[in-house]
């Protein structure tokens, strides 16, 4: 009876030492899901197969989701869904969390690898991105940027950030709001 009710016990104190290991419990889509706002970036991220991807990562992960103002002239480029996949991979910082990002100090940079292939990269950048902390000095514009690195010739697009939407625990996952979807380069029209 009492080693029946240990037993009771030390599988109970087990199953709690392992539920937080399994699998991260993040399910991006339904995060997403409560901001209207941004509805557009949240349905490609699942047509896209990329919200699947987010969920299945264990290792801090940053989404940097962009509001549906902000997606209109990647939807209005009628962008093949591989194409548009690799837009928004870049958006998907695979070894950052809102603390490591935090602590970067005023003024300076880092870079974070992102979910986008760089091996198959036909429009220029390295699937990095160079987060760039408001500095102190004149004209800045107080906000954090967020680049592609090694961006090509052409047309290449940056993103500010624009606010927190959504912080998990430290080592986890955070969703930042920013300005516009980034580009790596290439030209303008082309559906790359
Ligand atoms: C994630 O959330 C969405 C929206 O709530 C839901 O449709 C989907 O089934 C969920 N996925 C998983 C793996 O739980």
């Amino acid at each position: 009876m009492a080693f029946s009710l240990a037993a009771k016990y030390a599988s109970a104190v087990l199953l709690l030492l392992v539920l937080p290991c399994h699998g991260a419990a993040h399910n991006i889509t339904a995060i997403l899901g409560a901001h209207p706002g941004l509805a557009e970036f949240t349905s490609l991220l699942a047509s896209t197969g990329l919200a699947h991807d987010i969920n299945r990562r264990n290792a801090p992960i940053t989404v940097l989701a962009v509001d549906n103002a902000g997606m209109a002239p990647l939807k209005a480029r009628r962008m093949p869904r591989a194409a548009i996949r690799r837009r928004l991979s870049l958006h998907v910082l695979t070894d950052y969390d809102g603390v490591k990002l935090r602590s970067l100090p005023p003024g300076g940079s880092a870079v974070a690898s992102t979910l986008f292939p760089a091996s198959s990269s036909g429009a220029g950048g390295n699937g990095m991105v160079k987060i760039v902390m408001p500095g102190l000095g004149l004209g800045d514009e107080g906000r954090a940027r967020f680049l592609p690195v090694g961006s090509g010739p052409g047309f290449w697009q940056a993103a500010f950030f624009v606010k927190s939407v959504y912080e998990e625990a430290p080592r986890d996952m955070s969703v930042f709001q920013v300005s516009a979807v980034m580009s790596a380069g290439g030209p303008r029209k082309a559906t790359h």
